[in-house]
């Protein structure tokens, strides 16, 4: 079994070819990052039609690199939401229009269901697994009983992590994205010296809120960055970088031990994934938590956390397994819940 798969639901135009014994025969992303950088954050309409753009030489270069050719499919899969609907109809028209000319299967997959089920493509992940999904748009403690049967034990309340990253970051003058900047410039900061918010901590439950402490952190930027020489505008920024993802770590590991105080007896494995996952210093974080409550801590490597299309043939490949196949005529969706598939 070969599987085309294909991302284009924010600002990375992805294909990859994978095979159902877990082997990666290519793996080809086209970052649209300079394109959204002078406007600090992605911006829908050039992401659409970038991926517009894109997808052709980037399928392309999939299959080339793959040493396959389109007839050696066994199926497409793509992802079908949630997502900025522009990017996610680009990919989604192009992938009907191989599997309709080719006469192949098409899967539509969920993003979200993708990040869920990659560490099962690089690691021994039996179901059922507990998912911290930690992505640009997201942060859910997620119960994956089997591919797609998901229960959302806990949610962000407002922002998502990877949001107040990017928020933090945008008022830092930083970079966008914002989460690689951030951790880079908080590994040489004073965790200690801002004395940040930790929204929920103490409180029942295992959601989460961000909103607070990415406020505090713009009320200190207001009020403390002012008359700064360059050499101390530097270490201001990375102590706040560093103060700032400790308050994090802090909540995410509250949240978590509230809920491993409710999970079910059989769940052994936590898997940790979405792009916050590329986060060294969190990922170190929980992995030591995991292994104070003995249980075993997946992650899967870097380049597949962030958005990729690797996760999205993985999970194609997992539903063909099952016959879980799409009809031609399925929609893009921009809203699309894990616990709704
Ligand atoms: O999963 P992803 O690639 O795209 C979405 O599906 O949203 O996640 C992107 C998010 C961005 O907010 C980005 O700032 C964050 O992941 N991110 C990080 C790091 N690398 C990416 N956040 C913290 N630390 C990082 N090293
Ligand atoms: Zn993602």
């Amino acid at each position: 079994m070969i599987i085309l798969g294909i991302e284009t639901s924010c600002d990375e135009t992805a294909a990859a070819v994978v095979r159902d014994d877990r082997q990666i025969l290519s793996n080809i992303i086209h970052s649209q990052i300079k394109e959204h950088q002078p406007y600090g954050g992605v911006v829908p309409e050039i992401a659409a039609r970038s991926h517009l753009d894109y997808l052709s030489p980037v399928i392309q270069h999939a299959l080339r690199d793959a040493h396959v050719t389109i007839n050696d499919l066994s199926a497409i899969a793509v992802t079908s939401g949630p997502g900025l609907i522009g990017g996610v109809m680009v990919g989604v028209m192009a992938a009907k229009a191989m599997a309709a000319a080719l006469n192949k299967p098409i899967i539509a997959v969920n993003h979200l269901e993708g990040h869920a089920l990659v560490a099962r493509l690089t690691h021994d992940v039996p179901f059922p697994f507990l998912l911290i999904l930690m992505s640009g748009g997201h942060c859910q403690l997620i119960l994956a009983k089997d591919l797609g049967n998901y229960e959302v034990l806990g949610q962000t309340i407002d922002d998502a992590a990877g949001e107040a990253f990017d928020k933090v970051a945008q008022c830092l003058d930083l970079d966008y994205p914002g989460g690689p900047q951030v951790e880079r410039l908080a590994r040489q900061g004073n965790e200690k010296r801002f004395p940040l918010p930790r929204p929920l901590k103490g409180r029942a439950g295992c959601d989460f809120s961000f909103a607070g402490l990415k406020t505090a952190v713009r009320n200190i930027v207001e009020s403390e960055r002012k008359n700064l020489s360059p050499e101390e505008d530097q270490i201001f920024k990375a102590d706040l970088c560093a103060s700032f993802q400790a308050a994090i770590r802090e909540c995410l590991i509250d949240r978590l031990k509230n809920c491993f105080a409710h999970l079910p007896p059989n769940i052994n494995h936590v898997v940790l994934s979405g792009g916050v996952a590329a986060n060294q210093y969190l990922r170190s974080a929980l992995e030591d938590l995991c292994h104070a409550h003995e249980k075993s801590f997946i992650a899967p490597p870097i380049n597949l956390c962030t958005d990729n299309a690797v996760m999205i043939a993985w999970a194609g490949i997992e539903r063909l397994k099952r016959n879980l196949i799409s009809d031609l005529d399925f929609a893009p969706r921009p809203r699309w819940p894990l616990d709704q598939l």
